[in-house]
This record gives C-alpha cells, structure tokens and sequence, in this order.
C-alpha cells in the first residue's frame, strides 16, 4: 500500500542521509519504557531541523513540546558550544526524561529544559529573547498563542516550524469538530494572515503516517 511505500522511502532515505546515533536510539527507547506514544518527529525531519538551525546560524532556539528530547537532541547539536535550546514541557516527569537524555547525548549544558505550560512559561521568556529559531511541536490547540509568542520573542529573520500540519489530510476538513485539527488551522490561517511571518507548508509521508511542516520566517 502506499504508506508501506511511504515507511520504506521515508526508511531507505534516514538509513542514506541521516544515519543512526546511539544517542538518539537511546532517547526512543526511554520513551518507550516510559509508555509515552512514539510522537516524537520522525528521523529525516530531526535531521532537517539540525540543518535549519545550521543554515539559519541560530544562537539561541525555542522549542514548544519537548516530550522526551529527540528533536531537542537534533536541535542542539547544531547549536555552537555557546548556543542555547529553551524547551518547554508540560509534564514534569516527560522533562526529567529529556533532561536524562539531552545530558547523555552530550549536549545538556547548551539546553534549558522549563517545565510548565508554555503559555504560562513564554511570557517569562523576554529575557532570553531574541530567539532565532522557534519550533512549535505542542498541543495544537494553542498554536497561535505559540505563533504570537514566537513573533514578539524573535526579530526579522527568525525561523519559525509547526510541526503536524497534514493531520492526514484532515487539516483541508473546514467543518472538522476536532479542536485540534482547528487549532492547526487556525496556526495556518495566522501564518497566512499575520504581517509578522511570512511562510509555506509542505506535507510529508513516511514513517509516521502522513502530516506536514509549516516553515516561516518572521517578518
Ligand atoms: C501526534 C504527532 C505529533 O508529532 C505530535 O506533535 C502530536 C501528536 C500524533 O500522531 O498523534
Ligand atoms: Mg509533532
């Protein structure tokens, strides 16, 4: 079928371009025992993360949703020994994991690990500002709190990813009922609308079914 198609490409592809770190490998297998769902960005987009945060030359990187630190491992290794990730996680024992992993993987001193909800934790985050890379990756409800934060925390310039913009295909569902499918939206219409960002969307297939990244850059 095709999604088996999509798993294999999306395989072949991470085994050619992207390759396998003990690090990483580790992470997944902590979030596993843990029994959190295996929601974290699949390998080709961490390492297309990796190289945002390279192209852009980012410094300092904002993450909303940290789960169990595999796309903040991602990030932070692109970071220079001075550059810092903040990731925010909702649930204190999901950032005791992260914190764990981010320490094994060699990169703990270059990530700040906040525990709480985001929309609490952002407005305490000016000090920290001016990030040069936001990814948001939390609950999709609240995307365009985080996209408005991600525009009053950065200057022009900045990158800016929303991760699980497909949603297989329910995102094109205008009179869907489910609030986060809403919430995506909602994130893309302020990503169309908002003078602040200026931004595409692709979709993606592969190992994690099929969805999508927003890409922007503030404005
Ligand atoms: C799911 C996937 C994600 O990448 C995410 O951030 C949240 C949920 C999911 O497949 O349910
Ligand atoms: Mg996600």
């Amino acid at each position: 079928s095709h999604p088996d198609a999509w798993a294999a490409v999306d395989r072949y592809l991470a085994e050619t371009l992207v390759g396998s770190d003990p690090a990483l490998d580790a992470t997944l297998a902590s979030q596993d025992r843990a029994h959190l769902r295996p929601i974290e960005v699949a390998p080709v987009a961490g390492k297309l993360l990796h190289l945002l945060v390279r192209i852009s030359r980012a410094r300092r990187v904002l993450e909303i949703g940290t789960l169990a630190g595999y796309s903040a491992i991602w990030m932070a290794r692109a970071l220079p020994a001075d550059g810092r990730l903040i990731s925010i996680e909702a649930e204190p024992a999901n950032a005791a994991l992260a914190r764990e992993n981010v320490d094994a993987a060699g990169v703990g001193e270059r990530v700040d690990i906040r525990i709480g909800r985001a929309a609490d934790v952002l407005p305490g985050l000016a000090d920290e500002a001016p990030f040069d890379l936001v990814f948001i990756d939390a609950d999709k409800e609240s995307n365009t709190v985080y996209l408005d934060w991600a525009a009053r925390l950065s200057q022009p310039g900045a990158v800016i990813v929303v991760d699980n913009i497909g949603r297989s295909g329910e995102v094109a569902n205008a009179d869907t009922d489910d609030p986060q499918i809403q919430g995506v939206r909602g994130g893309l219409a302020m990503l169309g609308e908002d003078p602040r960002f200026d931004a595409t969307g692709l979709q993606t297939v592969g190992v994690k079914g099929w969805d999508g990244l927003a890409i922007a850059v503030r404005v």
